[in-house]
Parts: C-alpha cells; sequence; structure tokens
C-alpha cells in the first residue's frame, strides 16, 4: 500500500469509541465529535424517521426527552444471537447489526471528511475475550465484527487486541526497554497483556516474540454500574419488596434496568402486562411502582448514567449524596466507597485471578515486570487499581491517557500491517 493511503485503526468500545488515521508518517487521532476524540459508543432513533444520531448527540436528545429510542453498550452483543435480532428503531425493524453498521460509516465518513480522502483499510481493536471462556463465542463475534467493518465500506480489515494496541501506543513514548504489564479496563471488558517494548524494539517487523501473555475477562465499567445499582438503587424500586403471600419479586427485571444493553428491551407490552401483574401482587406497591414508572417514561438510561456518575465520584471520594428525584421524584439515596466495593467483590476477584493467570502466562517473575501501564476508563477505580498494585508492587505505575491510547495504538498497528 503507498504511504499516501490513508489507513486507520478504530477502537470500538463499550461505552466510547476512537478512530486514528495514518496518512504518510503521521499517525493522528481524529476529532470525530467536535473537538472530541472519543465519541460515546451511542445511538439515537428518533421515532419520527429523522436523522440517526450518535455520541453526545444521542445522549443529549435521549436526555432532552426527544421522542426515540437510545442504544449504548451494543459491543456486549456481539458474541451474541441478540446481534441477528430485530428491533423497532426510526418507524422501521432492523437488526442490531445493521444498527451497529450505522455507527461504524458514521466514524468512517467524519475521518475521511477530516484525512480528506477515502479510506479503505483499518485495524480494529478487539478485546482478547469477548465473552469468557467460549473460543467459538470469540471467534464469532470477531468474524461479525469484520462483517460489519466491511458492510460500513472498509475493504481491508485487520484486527489487534486491545491491550497490544495499548502497548504499542506506550512504547511511542518511550527511550528505553521496558517489560511491561498493559491494563486495559474499559466499559466491558478487562484486557491484560504483557508485553516486551522499547526504542530498540519497535523497528522490528515480527513482534510475535515481544508479547509474552495476553487474556482478559468479561469484567467492566458496566458490570460495576449494575452491582452498585442492584446494591444502592433498585431496592428503592422494590428489588427487595416481596408479593402480599410473602415471596420474593423476580430479579431479572432489576437486572435488566440495572445493565446498560438490557435497558432498551424492557417496554415491550408483553413486560408491561407482566409488571402490572407484579405491581398488583406486591405488598409495597408505592415503591415498585417507581420501577414500573421508570419503565413506562423511558428513564432507564439517565437511572442508569447517574448511577455511572455516581460510580465515578467514588473514585474521589468515600461516601456520596446521589439526587435520584429525576428520574424517580423524591428519591435521593446515599452511597458510600465501602458499600461499592462490597458490591463489586466478585468483580474485584474475577480481575485478581487474570491479573495472576497472566502474570504466570508469560513465564515472568512479577519482580522482572519493570512497569503496569494503565488505560480504560475503569482503571481510574482505585480498588481496581489495588488489584494491580498488590500483583506488581514494584512496578512504576503509568496512567496513560485512559480514552485515546487503544484507538492511537491501532492506527500505529495499521502502519505495520499495510505499510510492509
Ligand atoms: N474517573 C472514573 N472512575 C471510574 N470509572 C470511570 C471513570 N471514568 C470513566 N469511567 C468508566 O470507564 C468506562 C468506560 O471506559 P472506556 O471508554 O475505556 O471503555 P470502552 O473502551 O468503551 O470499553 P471496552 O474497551 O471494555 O469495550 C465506563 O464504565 C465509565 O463509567
Ligand atoms: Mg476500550
Amino acid at each position: 500500500m503507498s504511504s499516501t493511503t490513508t489507513l486507520c485503526g478504530i477502537d470500538f468500545g463499550t461505552s466510547n469509541s476512537t478512530i486514528a488515521i495514518v496518512r504518510g508518517h503521521e499517525t493522528t487521532l481524529v476529532p470525530v465529535e467536535d473537538s472530541h476524540t472519543t465519541i460515546p459508543s451511542a445511538i439515537f432513533y428518533p421515532t419520527d424517521g429523522a436523522a440517526v444520531l450518535y455520541g453526545r448527540a444521542a445522549t443529549r436528545a435521549y436526555t432532552e426527552r426527544e421522542p426515540g429510542r437510545l442504544m449504548r453498550s451494543l459491543k456486549s452483543i456481539l458474541g451474541s444471537d441478540l446481534i441477528a435480532e430485530r428491533t423497532s428503531v426510526g418507524g422501521q425493524w432492523r437488526t442490531f447489526e445493521s444498527i451497529l453498521v450505522g455507527f461504524l460509516k458514521h466514524l468512517k465518513a467524519n475521518a475521511e471528511a477530516f484525512a480528506g480522502g477515502p479510506i479503505d483499510s483499518v485495524v480494529m481493536g478487539r478485546p482478547v475475550h469477548f465473552v469468557d471462556n467460549n473460543e467459538a463465542v470469540d471467534a464469532r463475534a470477531e468474524a461479525k465484527l469484520g462483517d460489519i467493518a466491511r458492510a460500513a465500506g472498509f475493504k481491508t480489515v485487520a484486527f489487534q487486541f486491545e491491550p497490544i494496541a495499548a502497548a504499542l501506543s506506550f512504547e511511542h513514548t518511550l527511550t528505553r526497554n521496558e517489560l511491561v504489564f498493559i491494563a486495559d479496563i474499559g466499559g466491558g471488558t478487562a484486557d491484560f497483556s504483557v508485553v516486551e517494548v522499547g526504542s530498540d524494539r519497535r523497528a522490528k517487523v515480527d513482534r510475535a516474540g515481544d508479547i509474552l501473555a495476553n487474556d482478559g475477562v468479561r469484567v467492566g465499567g458496566t458490570n460495576l454500574d449494575m452491582r452498585l445499582s442492584m446494591a444502592a438503587v433498585m431496592p428503592h424500586l422494590g428489588s427487595r419488596a416481596v408479593t402480599v403471600q410473602g415471596h420474593d419479586l423476580p430479579r431479572w427485571p432489576f437486572i435488566d434496568l440495572a445493565t446498560w444493553h438490557r435497558i432498551h428491551t424492557l417496554l415491550t407490552p408483553k413486560n408491561m402486562s407482566l409488571m402490572k401483574q407484579i405491581l398488583s401482587d406486591c405488598a409495597q406497591p408505592d415503591v415498585f411502582g417507581r420501577y414500573v414508572e421508570v419503565i413506562k417514561q423511558q428513564t432507564g438510561h439517565l437511572l442508569a448514567t447517574k448511577v455511572e456518575q455516581a460510580k465515578i465520584d467514588l473514585s474521589n471520594t468515600g461516601s456520596l449524596d446521589v439526587d435520584l428525584s429525576e428520574p424517580v421524584p423524591g428519591l435521593r439515596i446515599k452511597t458510600t466507597v465501602g458499600e461499592f466495593e462490597e458490591a463489586i467483590a466478585e468483580e474485584l476477584e474475577r480481575l485478581h485471578m487474570t491479573v495472576a493467570a497472566t502474570i504466570a502466562a508469560s513465564g515472568q517473575k512479577p519482580s522482572a515486570i519493570t512497569t503496569v501501564f494503565l488505560t480504560g476508563g475503569t482503571s481510574a477505580v482505585p480498588a481496581v487499581r489495588r488489584v494491580l498494585t498488590e500483583q506488581l508492587p514494584q512496578a512504576t505505575v503509568i496512567e496513560g491517557d485512559l480514552f485515546n491510547s487503544v484507538g492511537f495504538g491501532l492506527a500505529l498497528e495499521a502502519k505495520r500491517r499495510f505499510r510492509r
């Protein structure tokens, strides 16, 4: 491929996406939404069939209560059967796959406008595992992402693990050699690699020998949001209420409302009649009534956004008052770091095990690892950082650009792959 062809790397994230291009020898992150190099992976279909909105514009339309449907975290369904299902949006039935094609087309068009010409080749990032312990589903998810990228107009599509892309970004700044543990902990997955990086190694054509281990687990910020919501918020919407006969209410409606990529599945006629039934059986109809109102008013994403913000605020403060009166009139809750960390104990344990397994798979003693490079929004959670620092106490911790390292590294990878 000639050095005048524009190439790109796309980090299609569960929560945020980026696209970076290579023009000549220069690698640049594209300002993909106004001056932002990141765009929330959010899509809004207005009811009246008007133009689809993406990113902040999509979440803004939803927050301003424009009629339509918001979808977020759709990367989470890549390996599942849901991807082929049809959903009614903007007055038409569409597959989730075609909705994602629209999102990638939007990224591509913005990058082409920025580059001033066509972009045919892309390196797409992928998590080390889309799902846990299922290679067949992993392969299917990657193949699906490839189909989506081709349907969006890319002629050549390659893949790279997200943490390896982050390693390339880190290496780009290095003047010496390091044995680095990369931790990319995002919205949907935590991905780890142990890599030999450095100024001496950058120019090597074959880097396979420098990659000592890759592993990952489906734990990310969206799981933490769900746990915090289930612990601190859903009890106020009836998750611990009982029926007049003293039976527990089902848990799934609360879990779905607390899970980003399930929220939009709740408002169906079948569900609504079931919720009415539960409401009439419930011993605390005033409490469960709040749940029903959130579904009816379609304010589930607004509630999830407030929970997410509370989680982010808990990265910097020990306790928090959270005003949930919009969308749940009169509701204010208190939450603490202690409550949050207890709620996410299982996720912390799974992260701990995967970090240990990655170090073991590298064949290196923990003391040989000189640096921990952190990227991904969830690496800002103090309890998540502790999982790494406890196992690699002697390593220097470097916080990369939490939201742009992977996308930039994918473009560096595009240069390596397509310009040999
Ligand atoms: N300061 C913070 N403290 C805690 N969590 C944060 C902070 N900032 C962002 N997050 C969380 O980080 C997550 C998004 O991170 P990021 O954009 O890296 O994910 P992603 O790349 O879209 O996801 P993935 O790579 O898993 O597909 C969200 O869950 C968000 O709530
Ligand atoms: Mg990511």
